[in-house]
């Protein structure tokens, strides 16, 4: 690879070209290979939301003032999407960059309120299941982060709440769902525990704020979790997720401005002018809140009921069919079409499993604590369901006929991850490798490019590396 840019530029059929042949590794999600990462309705939708991200490719959103435009997009979206949180009047919202920026604008609002009672170094309490950008924002903003338990459903469990609150305590957090697993946090007795002392509550619909209100609507029940419950005071749910929209837009929305407030950042002194913004970023991409708009405007409420039920309908048919199998079940009580399974008493070994899988061609999801594969299932999966669960089967049985694999592959690499004396080694390592797809020096780049996608390889190699070391003494 070149290290300086080329002289001549390419054409657009040449750079088409180049760009289609670095591509021929990736996984074929739209047949379904992948079970997590994508938010696909169909081609159809798909030329929406880019057309309509084209239409505003180079206008910057920086200042809602500039574009009287894409101050109505934004607008509408939060306004669209208030309705469907049942948000109450006096609501106020925006849209970011992405479910970690929403998140972290509410850790943010919620240290400068501390700050303001003089609280020095104020906590949230997290289940800990919840989603790392809250640990990570809270690192940033010199927080401490309390871990709420989860039972064995993966859900947290609300009276070990109470113990956790202090008068140091500035946010609570609940997941709707969580990630992992796809389970609903009890909202309604967390937040009310909140509520009591005065705390405000954030749920993290990040995945499933555009998903729970159809799933509702379509006559599930849920345990209430949006706005209605009054302790909730804001709510994150990414349009890039499902929203169908482009990537890079989430939106983060609180019952009142009181939280708004406390993350706009204004500078009126600088010499490039008044200086203002309400998230984290400054130059904000046109075309991803147009797509967004776009989304929502071009499903509409019977597209996104349509898309919803297909999805349910999807992930229901894939529940049954593994739930069959009697070796594995699914983990918990997952509420939309994200759900995670593991093999019962983990004989035969889960990530044999897994490495069979890989090499069938399907994008695996390895979850740990407790060790599980995560599938989020969607109308593009209808297809190959029927392939999957085929090969689930046959990779079990693999599994059950040949345990020594567990030594080799990725099975080995999470065997040893549950025995190592300490996260902290692994996490040494992990950011080691994160380090060299971006530091410049001893080809690290040009030798790590080729392999970031099988990172958990590299890291594998290590662990195995690690395990013989140990073997050795
Ligand atoms: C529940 C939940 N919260 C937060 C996030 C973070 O969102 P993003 O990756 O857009 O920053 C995710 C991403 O998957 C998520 O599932």
């Amino acid at each position: 690879m070149s290290r300086s840019l080329p002289e001549k530029g390419l054409s657009k059929e040449e750079l088409l070209q180049e760009m289609q042949a670095l591509r021929s590794d990736d996984v074929d999600w739209r047949s379904g290979r992948a079970w997590s990462l994508m938010y696909y309705v169909d081609n159809d939708h798909q030329e929406k939301i880019e057309a309509a991200y084209q239409q505003f490719f180079s206008e910057n959103f920086v200042s809602p003032v500039t574009f009287a435009s894409l101050q109505r997009l934004e607008r509408e979206v939060v306004d669209w999407s208030a309705s469907m949180l049942n948000a109450p009047e006096g609501y106020a919202g925006l849209l970011t960059s992405g479910g970690s920026e929403s998140i972290f604008l509410v850790v943010w609002a919620a240290r400068e309120t501390a700050r303001s009672r003089g609280i020095r170094k104020p906590e949230i309490v997290l289940p800990a299941t919840g989603h790392p950008a809250f640990r990570k924002a809270a690192a940033i903003l010199d927080m401490r982060v309390r871990t709420l338990t989860v039972d064995k459903d993966q859900t947290a469990v609300p009276v070990q709440l109470s113990g956790l609150l202090s008068r140091k305590t500035v946010l609570v957090v609940g997941s709707a769902p969580s990630y992992p697993h796809g389970v609903l946090d009890p909202i309604r007795e967390m937040a009310e525990l909140a509520q009591n002392k005065g705390i405000p509550f954030h749920v993290d619909a990040c995945v499933g704020g555009f998903m729970l209100p159809w799933v509702e609507a379509l006559g599930h029940t849920l345990e209430p979790w949006d706005f209605r419950v009054p302790g909730v005071t804001s709510i994150s749910a990414d349009v890039h997720k499902f929203g169908y929209g482009a990537k890079g837009c989430s939106l983060l929305l609180h019952r009142n401005d009181r939280l708004l407030k406390q993350h706009l950042y204004v500078q009126a002194d600088w010499p490039g002018g008044i200086y203002a913004t309400a998230g984290l970023a400054g130059t904000r991409p046109g075309g991803a809140i147009a797509a967004a708009w776009a989304s929502l405007r071009g499903l509409g409420r019977s597209g996104f009921l349509a898309t919803a039920e297909t999805n349910l309908k999807a992930a229901s048919h894939l529940r049954s069919q593994l739930e069959a199998i009697p070796e594995l079940e699914i983990i918990g009580k997952p509420c939309m079409n994200i759900m995670a399974y593991r093999t019962r008493g983990n004989v035969p070994d889960l990530f044999i499993l897994a490495d069979f899988l890989e090499e069938r061609g399907w994008q695996v999801d390895r979850q740990h604590k407790p060790l599980c594969l995560h599938l989020t299932v969607m109308k593009h999966h209808v297809p190959v369901i029927e392939d999957y669960v085929r090969d689930v089967r046959e990779g079990l049985a693999f599994a059950k006929n040949q345990p020594e694999r567990s030594e080799q592959g990725t099975a080995a690499l999470y065997g040893l991850m549950a025995r190592l004396p300490t996260g902290g080694m692994v996490r040494q390592q992990v950011r080691q490798l994160v380090r060299s797809w971006y530091v410049k020096g001893e080809g690290s780049r040009e030798r790590a490019i080729p392999e970031i996608p099988s990172w958990q390889g590299q890291l594998n190699r290590w662990l195995l590396r690690f395990n013989r070391w140990r073997q050795k003494r």
